[in-house]
């Protein structure tokens, strides 16, 4: 029998409980900082420096978390003997790496640089700044690997076509407020996909979701894992 084609949407609420913010919530990033500033292309421009200071400081809060129970439940059900699993994230932590799992980062990595001049990529180091050239060409035009507003997300093909060919979509922990990654809902619902939203409370597009789990991740991503693979969920 073929494996089940699922495929996963994570954001940041499914870091929240490894203690890295999240955006739109009470308190989120975007409540403290400008996103126009330290998230655009034009932000960078304009002051490079404290651009690559909100991300260095993002770099040290992800090297400090741990995954939880969600990535780790994720990484299970990835392992699962009859499953096929497809975690496309949002998040430029490593949190579902680091739990064992394998995810597509559509909006990049705090741990990759980018030479804006010759778009070369590399590890990034801890502290990064303005001045730091590209290993490859010299440039000073080293900036994080971070897909900004209004910069066309990675690996969209590979995505929409593996969204034109799951049996089942969920979205954890995203506000379903930022396209493309928002009408990934619509797409799988497309092509005859189930949908299912896990989320802390019901978003402002739930009603794109046939089915709800309303809950913190950490508890509902391992009962819905282990609803899919008959596990014990005390796990
Ligand atoms: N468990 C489940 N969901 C949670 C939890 C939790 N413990 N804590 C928060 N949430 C939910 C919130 O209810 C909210 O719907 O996580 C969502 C977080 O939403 P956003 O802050 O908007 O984050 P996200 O959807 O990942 O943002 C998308 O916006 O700024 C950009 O590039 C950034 O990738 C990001 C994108």
């Amino acid at each position: 029998m073929a494996a089940r084609r699922i495929t996963v949407l994570t954001g940041a609420g499914i870091s929240a409980e490894s203690g890295l913010g999240t955006f739109r919530d009470k308190d989120g990033l975007w409540t403290k900082y400008p996103l126009e500033e330290v998230a655009t292309p034009e932000g960078f421009a304009r002051d490079p420096a404290r651009v690559h200071a909100f991300y260095n400081a993002r770099r040290a809060n992800a090297a400090g978390a741990q995954p939880n129970a969600a990535h780790l439940a994720l990484a299970r059900l990835q392992r699962a003997e009859g499953i096929d699993l497809v975690i496309v994230t949002q998040n430029v932590d490593g949190l579902h790496e680091a739990a064992g799992a394998t995810a597509v980062h559509m909006h990049g990595e705090l741990s990759r640089a980018y030479c804006g001049a010759c778009e070369h990529r590399w590890d990034a180091p801890a502290v990064m700044s303005p001045e730091m050239p590209c290993p490859a060409c010299g440039a000073p035009a080293t900036r994080p690997d971070i897909v900004w507003f209004g910069e066309i997300p990675y690996h969209m093909d590979a995505i929409h076509q593996r969204l034109s060919q799951t049996e089942l979509f969920a979205a954890i922990g995203t506000s379903g407020q930022v396209y493309p990654a928002a009408g990934f809902v619509q797409i799988a619902r497309q092509y005859g996909a189930e949908t299912v939203e896990i989320n802390l409370e019901q978003t402002d597009v739930a009603w794109d979701f046939d089915d709800h789990l309303v809950g913190p991740a950490s508890q509902m991503v391992p009962a819905w894992v282990a609803s899919l693979i008959g596990e014990d969920p005390g796990r």
